[in-house]
């Protein structure tokens, strides 16, 4: 099987004013103290951000990522923001298809394909979300769901371009909740299968599977250790320079 380099992305979600630049330079500076990271290093703040991000994070490594696009690439829609603009900003990745925008914006599987293709089309390196809530899990669906999810949500052109996965279970969001490490196990191994069988063994394993919801520094190198977990998508813990760093070290 590849060895896949790590990814820890931060997502900074609505969180962050000008200030919170300083939290950025804080962990420039722990990144470039010590050995260099063995994870691959992404910040995806508010869009009001980005750019500052992106210029301010380029001398240590540190990239920039969206946390959201729309599926045109331009016109009138009011208030949303196009991949080739995330791009222009400095941006090489973007979240699509995180549950709070499912739950808070109806967004279907459909529509985070055509996002996750518009974020191909700009350049960009979708990372798109799946995972399930406690209802589903307790009635034992969760793969079924994710299966689903992911076979929707993820466009055929993941052939040939580059893309994340990220699986995280909406009950474990912020909540301070997370799966066994067994779970997690279990359901990585399920979505590498479903990526081996859908774009063959060498590309199916190259895709990186992400986990997300309440990655702490404590818990950190427990879940970044299972097999199949090739990084963390991190909220809550991406805000503070030392926490973000401690699991980023966790790698
Ligand atoms: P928390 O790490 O705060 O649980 O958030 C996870 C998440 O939603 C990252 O996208």
């Amino acid at each position: 099987m590849t060895t896949l380099s790590p990814l820890i992305a931060g997502n900074w979600k609505m969180n962050g004013l000008t200030h919170s630049l300083d939290e950025l330079a804080e962990l420039a500076r722990l990144m470039t103290a010590g050995a260099a990271p063995r994870a691959v290093v992404v910040v995806c703040p508010p869009a009001t951000l980005l750019a500052a991000v992106a210029a301010q994070g380029a001398s240590s490594g540190i990239l920039a990522g969206g946390q959201d696009c729309h599926t045109d690439a331009s016109g009138a829609h009011t208030g949303d923001i196009a991949a080739g603009m995330l791009a222009d900003a400095g941006a090489q990745f973007v979240i699509v298809g995180h549950s709070e925008r499912r739950a808070g914006h109806s967004e279907t599987d459909d529509e985070v394909r055509a996002k996750a293709e518009a974020a191909i089309g700009a350049g960009l390196k979708p990372i798109i979300c799946v995972g399930e809530t406690e209802a589903e899990r307790d009635a034992g669906t969760a793969e079924s769901v994710i299966a689903a999810q992911l076979a929707a949500s993820i466009p055929d052109a993941a052939e040939q371009h580059e893309l994340v996965v990220a699986y995280e279970p909406v009950w474990a969001i912020g909540t301070g909740r997370t799966p066994s490490v067994e779970d997690i196990a279990a359901m990585h191994a399920s979505i590498r299968a479903g990526l081996v069988e859908r774009f063959g063994s060498e590309r199916g394993e190259s895709i990186r599977i992400l986990y997300g919801g309440s990655m702490k520094p404590h818990n950190a190198r427990e879940i970044l250790s299972i097999e199949n977990v090739n990084g963390g998508l991190v909220g809550g813990a991406s805000l503070l320079a030392k926490d973000f760093y401690t699991i980023i070290s966790a790698v």
